[in-house]
């Protein structure tokens, strides 16, 4: 049977549990992949960091570049900007596919990755770069390809839920709920990124980006976090019939003054009535809301954050990653069509 070398850039919270599973069920993998996934390397900083998973020591290294020279298919699970950019360059042009689940480094430098990839003919899949397990990069990107979607509105970062969720039901602090979020290998390396809305808004400017069929920079997302919300002010918002949460809203929208059309995104803590079902998006579970003009609405739920659930995704995207090799055929290239401007706030006029 055919054999594909994967290279697992990250052995943290994500990466220790790909790495883990692609061993364990080697087997089933490799007949749904039609190929032999043989992990040929996990890439740590520090090879004696204690680590979830059960990864054999000698697979560990500290060499990046030369295990990407070795594989066939590399999944990028280090976080952050460099040496992640660098890398998956790297990997692109030495013709391997890659797989991400870098929130940051696509909502930063997405068009450059693309690009990359495109003019190699390789592949760069992200499905758990949004929302955890949940799928919703291929629904959005593939299913939906057909419709003209309106509106996103979700909760997509599962350490503020789990934190603003924890202070609603147990009346807990914003600090003790953080400490247990980042322990359950919920929150970024740098938390900032969570709770003040970087992550979310990251989130946003992907989903904007393949929904609306454009490209919708970082800078253009309006960010609020949620390290202003009080303890007092979700205990009061329950007793008037709310839950706090921190959305994500995508629209496409016409601007009154100007008649043009156009999309926003924006990322800030909002009152959802009880009765709706965001409200109901407990722990560290995300929600995304997507209304569409002929599906109508559609909505996604699940696992936001967690390595294991995470590692469904990026699994997911292995198996695709390994199918294409294996049928040798070029696939689909990811491309935006910037037709659509991002419109500034004060176009926005929706109630909720
Ligand atoms: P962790 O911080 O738990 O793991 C990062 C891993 O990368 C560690 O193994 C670390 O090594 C290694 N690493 C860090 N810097 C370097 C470097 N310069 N060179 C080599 N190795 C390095 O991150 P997560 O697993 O939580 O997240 C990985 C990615 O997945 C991020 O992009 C994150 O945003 C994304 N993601 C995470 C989710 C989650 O729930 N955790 C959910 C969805 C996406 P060492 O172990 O030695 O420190
Ligand atoms: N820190 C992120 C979150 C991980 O809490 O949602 C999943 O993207």
């Amino acid at each position: 049977q055919r054999k594909l070398r994967v290279a697992v850039l990250g052995g943290g919270s994500v990466g220790s549990q790909v790495a883990s599973l692609l061993i364990a069920h080697g087997d089933e993998l490799a007949a749904r992949a039609g190929a032999v996934l043989e992990v040929v390397g996990v890439v740590v900083r520090n090879l004696d960091a204690p680590r979830d998973g059960d990864i054999p020591r000698e697979l560990l290294t500290t060499d990046a570049s030369a295990l990407i020279l070795q594989a066939d298919i590399v999944v990028e699970l280090i976080g952050g900007l460099e040496p992640a950019r660098t890398l998956i360059l790297e990997a692109l042009n030495s013709g391997a596919d890659v797989i991400t689940a870098n929130k940051a480094l696509l909502a930063t430098h997405g068009p450059e990755l693309f690009e990359a990839a495109e003019q190699v003919g390789a592949q760069l899949h992200y499905e758990a770069a949004v929302g955890g397990a949940i799928p919703i990069i291929r629904p959005l990107r593939d299913s939906l390809a057909g419709d003209r979607v309106s509106r996103i509105l979700g909760i997509v970062n599962g350490t503020t839920n789990y934190i603003l969720d924890r202070m609603d039901v147990e009346g807990d602090t914003l600090e003790n709920a953080l400490a247990e979020a980042t322990r359950l290998g919920y929150a970024e390396a740098d938390p900032t990124a969570d709770i003040e809305g970087f992550d979310a808004a990251q989130k946003a400017a992907i989903l904007a980006s393949l929904a609306f069929h454009t490209t919708v920079p970082l800078e253009a997302v309006h960010r609020e976090g949620m390290t202003s919300v009080t303890l007092e002010q979700v205990v009061s918002a329950r007793k008037a019939g709310y839950a706090v949460k921190l959305l994500a809203i995508c629209e496409r929208i016409t601007d009154a003054a100007t008649g043009v059309e156009g999309v926003t995104a924006r990322v800030h803590p909002a009152l959802v009535p009880l009765s709706h079902p965001l409200a109901s998006v407990h722990g560290a579970n995300n929600a995304v809301f997507v209304e569409a003009e002929a599906a109508g609405s559609l909505m996604f739920y699940g696992a936001g954050a967690g390595g294991i659930q995470t590692a469904s995704a990026v699994l997911g995207d292995i198996v695709s990653a390994a199918r294409r090799h294996v049928a040798g055929g070029p696939g689909v290239a990811e491309s935006t069509q910037a037709n659509l401007p991002v419109l500034p706030m004060s176009s926005v006029t929706t109630k909720y």
